[in-house]
């Protein structure tokens, strides 16, 4: 795997890597890679020749300072996964090479922006869109990957790549879950053995509404859910939500693609889940 800290190096690899008409995929994450992000790598792996992966913990999408800081960040491990999946080139730049120190940035994203995640993080998907549109700018690949697990994110990015009609298409790659159900996820770690138990209430839940789900009865469904939350010890509810799968706005029974989505404090740690009930 051929490793680049500076974007000017990668910009001239990757020409040499178009030059030859290979098709360049693009997985951006944080770090802390598990099977989840592996995933990712994997997908584009099957539909591109070339894979770049980067790694940077975003400080703009961290509207608590706290996070941040305790964002874990096992580089080595990282590049070892990364080794093994098979990775073409990683892309692992400093902040002071993705920021200038005076930068603002605002996109208009729409309503999506102040909807779920967006209400308890507020200013998280202006960090996002800036980063993730600077990365792209920089790899410029023909196709980007990102988790169904972040499903908000995903529309949120998709919005400002219609926005601003930039030209590269995104896929969506299912969530990678532990066998037990709990959707992997860097901030896991975090988790004690018994909070571990409890977060597994969500991926639960989720299945339920999904068994039991027919678009007449979402407001039942939803109330009996946020009761099985509530009621699990150790688990504090933000939001569980059955929503239109576009837009993320409050659905009702004729609305034609369907998503369940929560987030929950599991101890002291943030979780975020969801199924896709209706597709259309
Ligand atoms: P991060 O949380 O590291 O996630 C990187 C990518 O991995 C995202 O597209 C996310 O949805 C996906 N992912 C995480 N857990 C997953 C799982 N269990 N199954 C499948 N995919 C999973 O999301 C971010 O980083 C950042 O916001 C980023 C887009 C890199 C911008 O900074």
């Amino acid at each position: 795997m051929k490793k680049f800290t500076r974007k000017a190096a990668l910009q001239q690899q990757l020409e040499l890597v178009k030059a030859e008409g290979k098709i360049v995929g693009f997985v951006p994450t944080m770090g802390a890679l598990h099977a989840g992000h592996l995933s990712l790598i994997k997908q584009a792996q099957h539909q591109c020749d070339v894979v770049v992966c980067s790694i940077f913990v975003n400080p703009t999408q961290f509207n608590d300072p706290k996070d941040l800081e305790i964002y874990p960040r096992p580089l080595s491990a990282d590049i070892a996964k990364l080794e093994e999946a098979g990775c073409d080139i990683l892309f692992n730049p400093e902040v002071s090479e993705m920021y200038d120190d005076d930068e603002s940035w605002h996109v208009d994203i729409g309503e999506i922006e102040g909807l779920l995640e967006g209400k308890f993080r507020p200013g998280h998907y202006q960090g996002v869109t800036q980063v993730v549109f600077k990365l792209l700018e920089i790899v410029t690949p023909d196709l980007a990957f990102f988790g169904q697990k972040d499903y908000q994110q995903f529309l949120v990015i998709q919005h400002m790549i219609d926005l601003l009609e930039l030209p590269e298409k995104l896929v969506m790659c299912p969530i990678a879950r532990e066998p037990d159900g709990l959707a992997m996820s860097s901030r896991n770690i975090h988790l004690s053995a018994a909070d571990r138990q409890h977060a597994l209430i969500l991926s639960k839940t989720l299945n339920l509404v999904k068994r039991n789900f027919n678009s007449d009865n979402i407001v039942q469904l939803k109330h009996d859910a946020e009761a099985a939350i509530a009621a699990e010890p150790g688990v504090d509810l933000a939001y569980f939500e059955i929503a239109d799968a576009k837009t993320l706005l409050p659905a009702d029974k004729d609305t034609e693609t369907l998503v369940a989505l929560v987030a929950a404090t599991v101890g002291k740690t943030r979780l975020i889940d969801n199924v896709l009930l209706k597709s259309g």
